[in-house]
Parts: C-alpha cells; sequence; structure tokens
C-alpha cells in the first residue's frame, strides 16, 4: 500500500493516476477541507483528517510500504510564514515519525533544487530539515529536488501573460530554466518506489531542455501566438520593495527570503537523475504549444 499526502495537488494526482495504472494499491491521506472529488474515480482510497488525530493516522498508515510526499503550502495562497511551520515541518515530521513506528520501508519527499541560494527563504530551510530528518530517521528515503514544474510556468506565470500581454519577474534575461513536465516527475517518483538507484539519494531533477529567460519570453510569444513581455525588476528594486514589506509585517511573509528563491535561475546537471531513472523525457517547448493550442487562448 502506498499512502500518498499532497495527492490532490498537481503533481499528487499525477502520481495517483499513474500508481494506481502500475496497479499499486493507494490511499491518500488529505486535510479535512481538501475537495475529494478530484481523486474519487481514481480508485484510490481516501482518508481526511487533522493530522492530528494520532488513532486516525495510524489507521492510515495500516498496512502501508511506503510514503509520498509531495504536499506543501501553496505560498501564493498562504503567504503567512508562520503556516509553513505548522505545515511543512509539522505534518511531514509526524509522518516520518509514524513511518518508523509503522515500519513503511521507504519514503519519497519533493523537495526544492538550490537550497543552498535561498539563505532565508523559510519554506526552503524546511525542506532541507525534512530532508535531514529523513537522512537521520534509519528509513529508505529518495528526496527529488525540484528545479521548477512546468505546470507553474504556464499556469502561474503563464496566466498571467496570456491575459495582460506581460508579467514582471525577477530573473535576469540571461539566467537559465529547464523546467520538468509533470509526467516525467511522476515518473521518477512512482520509479523510484522499487528502484535500487533511488535508495537514500538526493537527486536534482529537471527538464532536459534549458532557456534563458529572454528564450523563455520567444517560446511563449510562439505558444501564445502574440508578443508577450517579460519585465525583468532589477534584484535592488526587488530587494528594496521585500526590505519595505517585511518592515512594515514585522516579516510576516519573508519577503526577502522569497526574492532570493526566485533569483538565480533554476536549472541543474541531469547526469545521475539521466543514470537512475531511465527516462525519455518530453520537451517543455513541445508542452507549451500543446497547452495553449488545448486551451483555445485568446489574448484580451
Ligand atoms: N511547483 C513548483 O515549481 C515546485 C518547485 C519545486 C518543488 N515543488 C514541490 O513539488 C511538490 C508538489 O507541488 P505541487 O505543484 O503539486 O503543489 P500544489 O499543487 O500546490 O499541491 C499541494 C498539495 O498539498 C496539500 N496541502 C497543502 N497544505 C496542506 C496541509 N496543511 N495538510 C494537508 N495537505 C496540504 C494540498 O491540499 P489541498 O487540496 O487541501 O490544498 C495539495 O494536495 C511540493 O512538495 C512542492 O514544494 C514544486
Amino acid at each position: 500500500m502506498i499512502l500518498c499526502v499532497g495527492s490532490t495537488g498537481l503533481l499528487g494526482r499525477k502520481v495517483v493516476k499513474d500508481l494506481i495504472s502500475r496497479k499499486f494499491k493507494v490511499r491518500c491521506l488529505l486535510r479535512n477541507s481538501s475537495k475529494t472529488s478530484i481523486l474519487e474515480k481514481t480508485g484510490a482510497e481516501i482518508i481526511q483528517t487533522d493530522f492530528k488525530n494520532m488513532e486516525l493516522l495510524d489507521r492510515a498508515f495500516k498496512g502501508v510500504d511506503t510514503v509520498i510526499s509531495t504536499f506543501s503550502t501553496n505560498i501564493a495562497k498562504q503567504p503567512e510564514t508562520k503556516g509553513l511551520w505548522s505545515n511543512d515541518y509539522q505534518i511531514n515530521f509526524e509522518l516520518i515519525k509514524k513511518a518508523k513506528e509503522h515500519r513503511v520501508r521507504k519514503f519519497v519527499f519533493t523537495s526544492y533544487w538550490g537550497l543552498a541560494k535561498f539563505g532565508a527563504f523559510e519554506h526552503g530551510m524546511i525542506k532541507k530539515m525534512i530532508e535531514d530528518l529523513l537522512i537521520i530517521s534509519g528509513l529508505d528515503y529518495t528526496v527529488l529536488r525540484i528545479t521548477s514544474l512546468a505546470t507553474d510556468m504556464s499556469l502561474l506565470l503563464g496566466s498571467s501573460l496570456k491575459k495582460r500581454g506581460f508579467a514582471p519577474i525577477i530573473m535576469k534575461k540571461l539566467e537559465r530554466i529547464s523546467p520538468i513536465l509533470l509526467e516525467d516527475l511522476s515518473f521518477c517518483i512512482t520509479d523510484s518506489i522499487q528502484n535500487p538507484k533511488a535508495s537514500k539519494s538526493i537527486i536534482e531533477v529537471a527538464g532536459k531542455e534549458e532557456y534563458t529567460f529572454l528564450e523563455l519570453q520567444n517560446l511563449f510569444s510562439d505558444a501564445i501566438g502574440k508578443n508577450i513581455h517579460l519585465i525583468f525588476v532589477p534584484l535592488l528594486i526587488a530587494n528594496i520593495i521585500a526590505y519595505i514589506i517585511d518592515s512594515l509585517t514585522v516579516n510576516k511573509y519573508n519577503a526577502r527570503g522569497l526574492v532570493s528563491a526566485f533569483t538565480g535561475g533554476s536549472t541543474c546537471d541531469i547526469t545521475t537523475m539521466n543514470d537512475i531513472f531511465r527516462l525519455d523525457q518530453g520537451s517543455f517547448k513541445a508542452y507549451l504549444t500543446d497547452h495553449y493550442k488545448n486551451s483555445n487562448c485568446t489574448l484580451g
């Protein structure tokens, strides 16, 4: 039995679908407010909890061989840093503890690439702390450090570009990005359950195509079918704005940490990833073109 946490999310949904098609038995552990309808037709078992009811958590862990934690606070919707500790830290901590108690074999966790560059970015610090907990836990683990998801490019940045024709970003024109497709990342996650090369490993994952942000601007223009503009906000300006926000809100949102997370590009060497997961990755460019063709986009 595979216990999935975060399975109503973009990545989690795909992982559940792939696990079921690979004939794994899947149990999804959701918070009480999650929309179960997303998962109802998948055939996965669903348990809802506040993650504090230990009896229910013990029930959720019954017969579990592997835990897959792809859950994460959505910073765009819940930007206050204090929520990160009660969600991302506390829930993953509890999951690792329960996994040990129930002699779970494997724990798969999705983390961030570039933790070292984040400085004071608290979400990144928490991911690193969970990685460290897994390393000392004695559990078998696979941590996938994700650069950026193709869906985030199309759904977050892309939706703003589609609506307004422009979007401000903190990255520099020649910094590089290599977004990974959801299906490729889901393949790595499901494969790591039984892949000995992924055992006790922290693996950096990225897409096979690398673009500068200037090239990305052209990709979006071609895919949308109209010239769009990325507005490159200088780092100094971004840091000044972040400093003002942090000062006025007593660091409620850790805005300077966020700025540090969104600078410096987002790409990595995928030699190890390719060696571990024998995967023929899809093309981000083709994904983006398909995305706009299928979404019937019109610029206002
Ligand atoms: N997106 C990126 O570019 C990117 C980059 C690097 C790493 N990652 C990592 O990749 C993983 C998957 O990302 P994603 O894009 O699939 O995220 P997502 O779409 O925002 O999904 C987040 C999931 O976490 C659940 N969740 C949030 N807070 C929770 C809580 N307190 N208790 C229980 N469940 C909670 C959500 O449930 P509800 O349905 O109830 O909201 C949802 O299922 C995350 O670990 C993320 O940090 C993403």
